[in-house]
């Protein structure tokens, strides 16, 4: 029993965590309704011209920074508004050079986590509207907020969030097409384009999911390593650290993720044929020069897994151990490169035997600072 759930709403699926990985298309569905109408973005949430934002400012912890990293990219990169983004808990104790258009956004599943609200509290202070993506209705960041808008992914009872950080992955690739949109920063033509794209994201979500027997398999081989890097580089980097974060937690094997071209900057001195190298190649444009940063780390010795685009199969083949992802455009890949990571995480734990849903020391909700 976890909560006042019982086993029997796991249905079929030994661990709340594995169930909410496979809920992740039908969670994305949810957070998309509504949100595309004819070929357009609607926030109907926003209380303010998004054309006025000059600036955005982005908060959370753990899993939600990790999604706010990737959100700071797409926002740039579509909508052309400089992002600054924070650990949350590192917020509230900086100078900020807040300005008029000023915007924040603190990212949180549970809505109740005590650095996120400090991150808040702070912006309030200074006349700053906040706005929060939230999956707890009616939590404590939601409350506080000025403008809120919900992840769908219905109750995440898994400490290990999934479902969720996929779901706040779509609220800022959307808000980065609709900030993209009220600002007119994209051809009209490329804009139409990604809403195609991120409207058929589910269907990319559910083939990854289709690479779960490789995933087991590569796991029982591995799952007694003790130490793993997580490499990647542009999108796939900040895809990396979940990636790194969930198999700590759930398996307690030491993770670290690193941008692939830093690893020759000092880690690399710890590679042996006891370490785990996860590398991601969902970049297309990025592959060739992460190619040669693995290879050093293959002729090290370490055991080496390749998440690799289908489009990129051509740069992986050599590789014994590889999970093969659908082609996504390498802008919206996280939502798909981060599948497998959370796969791999889930059975590295069911083979080490931790306590799944439950890892020790953890809470779903973090209400100290
Ligand atoms: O409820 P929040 O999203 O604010 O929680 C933030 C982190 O505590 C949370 O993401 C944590 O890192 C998860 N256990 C990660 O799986």
């Amino acid at each position: 029993m976890v909560g006042n759930l019982t086993s029997e709403d796991k249905g079929d699926f030994e661990h709340f965590m594995l169930k909410e990985i496979f809920d992740e298309p039908e969670a994305l569905r949810q957070t998309l309704n509504g949100k595309i109408k004819d070929n357009k973005i609607v926030f109907s949430e926003f209380k303010f011209e998004a054309k006025d934002v000059n600036k955005i400012f982005i908060a959370g912890c753990g899993t939600a920074y990790h999604a706010g990293l990737v959100g700071r990219k797409a926002i740039e990169e579509l909508a052309g508004i400089p992002v600054e983004i924070d650990l949350a808990s590192e917020f509230a104790y900086r100078k900020v050079l807040w300005q008029a258009g000023d915007l924040l956004i603190v990212i949180s599943q549970s809505g109740e986590t005590a650095d996120t609200l400090a991150a808040l509290y702070k912006a309030k202070e200074a006349g700053i509207p906040v706005m929060a993506v939230v999956n707890v209705p009616d939590s404590t960041i939601a409350r506080l907020s000025d403008i809120v808008i919900y992840t769908q992914a219905g109750p995440e009872i898994s400490i290990a969030s999934t479902k969720v950080y996929l779901t706040q992955l779509l609220v800022l690739y959307l808000l980065a097409l609709f900030f993209a949109q009220e600002k007119d920063t994209l051809p009209a033509e490329e804009l139409k384009a990604y809403i195609n794209k991120i409207a058929a994201i589910d269907q990319q979500v559910e083939k990854a999911l289709a690479q779960q027997p490789t995933i087991k398999e590569i796991a029982s081989h591995y799952h007694n390593a003790n130490n793993a890097f997580f490499l990647g580089r542009g999108y796939d980097y900040p895809v990396a650290m979940e990636g790194a974060l969930k198999l700590k937690e759930t398996s307690y094997v030491h993770a670290e993720a690193y941008a692939a071209g830093e690893l020759k900057h000092g880690p690399i001195a710890l590679i042996n044929d006891d370490v785990l190298v996860m590398a991601l190649f969902s970049q297309d444009a990025l592959v060739e020069k992460t190619i040669p940063n693995i290879n050093e780390i293959k002729s090290r010795g370490a055991i080496t897994i390749i998440i690799c685009k289908e489009s990129l199969q051509k740069y992986c083949l050599e590789y014994k151990n590889r999970i093969v992802i659908p082609d996504t455009d390498p802008l919206l890949a996280p939502l798909v490169a981060v599948v497998p990571l959370q796969l791999f995480a889930y059975y590295m734990a069911v083979f080490r035997g931790t306590e799944v849903d439950n890892p020790r020391h953890l809470t779903k909700a973090v209400t100290v600072e």
